[in-house]
């Protein structure tokens, strides 16, 4: 793994490198920020600004916390929580809503909007299955899973782990099986410990190295316990599951009206190329981005909205003319993911969260000629937030030889005729806002007080105003809040908040991660100024409406 946040002693690293460009890209905030603590003055609130300040990683938050914290604050609910919840599904409350269409936007302003290479598609979500026999789903999208014969619980065969113990005279004693998590290693040798204890035998325990339940030999299929029992001789032989979920069109529910909810959105972008080349003016080298929703049975789905069962993806196949320079190939797929890191950066994910991980040519699919993922730091360990493969021409040519019509393209200049390469940028929202919301929490202390905060960039924060009057009985007060409020709602989703004091008000505001608060009070009623407060730094300075207008639409792009 290359990891990013780390150089080499002296030089600059490339995340290192990107988190400077993202904060150029926001000169307004700094600004904001000195001109603020110059001019302070205090709505309840100091000028001290905060101390202790923590991050997630720092404040030793787990999964539990971070899915108690989004239900809590209306992020994110179980889905049918009222039927006691249906496993892999998730619903989005009145904040995550917001984050996640905040996200979606940004990549598209990013990825389609503001590029002249990019244009856009929404295919459907359940196809013609011979999509899927062509795109080797139907034969190949599968997981190995294992069944425990006694508890009836299913594993990914891949994420179940083991190990051989053997005790302090280096006797066999048994095996330990655990599944995939943080600190395997730890958590292998304590069970380990454990089952000499239960075999009245004496330490320390000595374990082989752990390994995953496909590559046992089938001979140890019976005597790896089951995670569910702790009991070995339960366990099936891993098998072959398809992740598709089938559906059937039609009123005949016959083989032939099977159908798929697709799994990923990328199909759909490869049966429409030569629709969007024929009735658009683009030219390779070009993309075509889709946001969409995915559809996965996935054996274990685990970490809350990380694997889940139905998530959404922000793809992009980007279509190259074909080389077999390497030096050429690469560097357009490394530019891809130098893009896309930078993009994570530039909505607020903390560079020393991200490092990038290349596929070893051995872990290559057989098509593709690269991999990178860009990982990030979750509180359960680092996992692939985005997957940027060379795909070659593998998609376009199955689909020309499955469907019969070419996938040719013409180059209008020098009329040679080739099917493109693709470079495919993929990355899921659920995985995307998991990673922004674990990047934003942090714990700090202002004027003695312990906060908990969500330090979302203001272009994904779900609230980017909160206007509070500064007292509820002061009819003026309350008019010119409400015109401000209506003001600012024209272009941003922003709250008003009358109630409680102004202490307590920005703390709600904090918690939802609103990265500015604004108060009407008295001197409002004599000048028209407004007190603003930035979340992060708690710093305050006057503004008048049409300067709180400009700053909030600048600083949320
Ligand atoms: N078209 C390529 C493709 O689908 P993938 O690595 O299977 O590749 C791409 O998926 C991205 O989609 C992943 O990096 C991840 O962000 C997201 N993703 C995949 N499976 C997911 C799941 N079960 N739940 C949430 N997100 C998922």
């Amino acid at each position: 793994m290359l990891l990013l946040a780390a150089s080499a002693a002296g030089s600059v690293s490339p995340a290192a490198r990107l988190g400077a460009r993202a904060r150029a890209a926001a000169p307004a905030m700094r600004r904001l920020v000195r001109r603020a603590a110059a001019t302070e003055t205090s709505v309840s609130e100091g000028t001290s600004g905060p101390t202790d300040v923590k991050t997630i990683l720092e404040c030793k938050k787990d999964m539990s916390d971070i899915v108690s914290l989004c239900k809590r604050r209306g992020f994110v609910y179980p889905s049918s929580e009222i039927y006691s919840g249906f496993a892999g599904f998730f619903d989005y409350g009145p904040l995550g809503v917001e984050l996640r269409n905040n996200i979606k936007r940004a990549w598209w302003e990013d990825m389609v909007q503001r590029r002249d290479d990019v244009v856009g598609l929404d295919s459907s979500i359940i196809a013609s299955p011979r999509i899927w026999e062509a795109s080797g789903h139907v034969a190949g999208f599968s997981d190995p899973m294992v069944d425990c014969k006694e508890s009836k619980q299913r594993f990914r065969a891949d994420q179940l782990f083991f190990a051989k113990v053997a005790d302090g005279a280096g006797a066999h004693a048994g095996y330990v099986s655990l599944l995939e998590g943080a600190d395997m290693e730890a958590a292998a040798a304590k069970a380990a410990g454990a089952l000499l204890k239960k075999l009245k035998r004496d330490g320390p325990a000595q374990l082989s190295p752990l390994r995953d339940f496909t590559e046992a030999d089938p001979s140890e299929y019976a005597l790896v316990p089951s995670p569910a029992t702790g009991e070995p001789g339960t366990l099936t032989a891993p098998r072959d599951f398809n992740l598709m979920f089938q559906t059937s069109v039609g009123a005949m529910t016959d083989g032939s009206s099977v159908a798929y909810l697709r799994p990923e959105t990328a199909q759909g972008i490869f049966t429409n190329f030569k629709n969007v080349v024929s009735s658009t003016r683009v030219k390779v080298p070009f993309g075509i981005a889709q946001i969409g929703k995915a559809f996965r049975n996935e054996i274990t789905p685990r970490n809350f909205i990380f694997r889940s069962r139905e998530f959404e993806q922000m793809e992009l196949e980007y279509f190259i003319k074909p080389t077999d320079v390497e030096e050429e190939w690469r560097a357009q797929h490394a530019a891809w993911v130098e893009t896309r890191l930078a993009w994570h950066i530039g909505i607020g994910i903390d560079p020393a969260l991200l490092s990038i991980e290349q596929h070893k040519p051995d872990k290559l699919a057989h098509y593709a000629r690269a991999c990178s993922d860009i990982m990030f730091k979750f509180p359960f360990g680092v996992s692939e937030l985005e997957g940027c493969a060379h795909r070659g021409g593998y998609d376009l040519t199955q689909h020309a030889s499955a469907s019969g019509k070419s996938a040719e393209y013409t180059d209008e200049e020098t009329k040679a005729k080739y099917v493109p390469h693709v470079i495919e940028p993929s990355v899921g929202v659920d995985r995307c806002f998991l990673a922004v919301l674990c990047s934003a929490y942090a714990e700090d202390v202002v004027n003695g007080e312990a906060r908990t905060l969500l330090r979302f960039h203001p272009r994904v924060a779900p609230i980017k105003v909160g206007v509070f009057p500064l007292v509820k009985n002061n009819e003026q007060i309350m008019e010119s809040a409400r015109e401000l409020h209506k003001r600012l709602q024209r272009r941003h989703n922003v709250a008003f908040d009358a109630a409680g004091n102004i202490g307590r008000r920005y703390r709600r505001m904090d918690e939802a991660g609103t990265p500015f608060c604004v108060t009407v009070d008295f001197q409002t009623l004599e000048d028209g100024t407004v007190t603003l407060r930035d979340r992060d730094s708690t710093a305050q300075r006057r503004v008048s409406p049409d300067e709180l207008v400009a700053f909030v639409a600048d600083a949320c792009e």
